[in-house]
């Protein structure tokens, strides 16, 4: 007999529409899919230190601080995965770090060196987004210039458009201000434009949470120590706001953004929607160090399958909205998107 139910009024006709119908074959899932996630959508976040030997990040299964030949091949296995760019932050000595971060300036410094080995041995084949904030820099961890226990805006914005054009100068094609100071991306473009960078395209880390996510990395780069007890509230946002999200990237917009991001991804996933359908932008978001340490946390302790984890994760990220995402998995990804397993 078969399985269909139903009243005498409508023989055969319960339920009249069977959603299940397009799930029962792999093929139909995959056609009827919404949202897909491609190697093109990844960018891969780097992490450059002035050492010859690679060094594990103990909160960051599989990711290591890479020397400038590191970072060279690595981009070299992006490009042969497709991954179309890369983002780098450096691990600065803490030799360098100073209370006015003004390493961060220096034509020579690590992130400018490695930039010109990357053009150098890639071209433009493949993309290099630099950040653009102090804390690798500074002495007391912050994005910006400490003065009497306050973040100053504007001498911090000042010191940023140098940074930007330093970096431009070293060849990156994207710079990427995180610091969340009010007015940079405005000051950051007419720097740009006024010394023949007017190529360089900003991707603003618009609406930027003060969040607990962001640890693994502040230890990978080795900021943590330099922060200590300190918190980043006076500039980065309440997790509590999502309108005040929506004012910071039209700020951006209007100011000359190219490409806005949302930050951290997981826990926003309502502000990544909120920002592609409220702007048209393009809208990248960030899966942070957090997130990638807690997906990999969990599958070491037996607690979720890691590959299923993280494919389901990325795909909620782009369904919320986000064209690109920057992920510590982008490599492992790439593969298992190109084997298809
Ligand atoms: C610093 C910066 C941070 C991240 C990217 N750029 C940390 C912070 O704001 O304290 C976090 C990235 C991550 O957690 O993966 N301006």
């Amino acid at each position: 007999m078969n399985e269909r139910a139903g009243g005498e009024a409508f023989p055969g006709r319960f339920p009249a529409t069977r959603l299940r119908r397009n799930r029962r074959h792999a093929w139909l899932r995959s056609l009827v899919a919404e949202t897909r996630l491609s190697v093109e959508n990844l960018i891969w976040p780097l992490f450059v230190h002035d050492l010859a030997e690679p060094e594990a990040v103990p909160a960051m299964p599989g990711v290591s601080r890479l020397s400038i030949e590191g970072i060279v091949d690595a981009a070299a296995e992006a490009r042969s995965l497709g991954i179309p760019a890369i983002a780098l932050f450096p691990v600065i000595d803490p030799s360098l770090k100073t209370l006015d971060g003004s390493h961060a300036v220096d034509p020579d410094n690590l992130v400018c060196r490695c930039v010109r080995a990357l053009r150098q041995a890639h071209g433009n084949e493949i993309g290099i987004i630099c950040d653009v904030a102090l804390d690798p820099y500074t002495s007391h961890g912050h994005d910006g210039l400490l003065a009497d226990g306050q973040i100053l805006n504007d001498a911090t914005v000042e010191v940023l458009t140098r940074q930007a054009r330093a970096l431009a100068a070293a060849g990156c094609q994207v710079v990427a201000p995180s610091d969340m100071m009010d007015g940079r991306v405005g000051a950051i473009r007419a720097a740009l434009d006024a010394h023949g960078h007017d190529d360089v395209a900003i991707l603003s880390y618009a609406a930027k949470f003060a969040s607990a996510f962001y640890g693994p990395f502040r230890s990978a780069v080795g900021s943590a120590a330099n922060l200590g007890a300190a918190d980043k509230k006076t500039y980065q946002m309440s997790p509590a706001n999502s309108d005040e999200g929506l004012r910071e990237v039209a700020l951006d917009i209007a100011e000359g953004a190219d490409m806005v991001m949302v930050k951290p991804a997981m826990t926003a996933l309502d502000v990544i929607h909120r920002v592609k359908t409220s702007f048209g932008m393009p809208t990248f978001a960030y899966q942070v160090s957090g997130e990638y340490a807690m997906i990999h946390a969990a599958a070491a302790a037996g607690m979720l399958d890691l590959k299923a984890a993280m494919l389901e994760s990325l795909l909620s990220i782009r369904r919320a909205g986000a064209d690109a995402v920057l992920t510590y998995f982008a490599p492992t990804v790439a593969e298992r998107l190109a084997s298809g397993s």
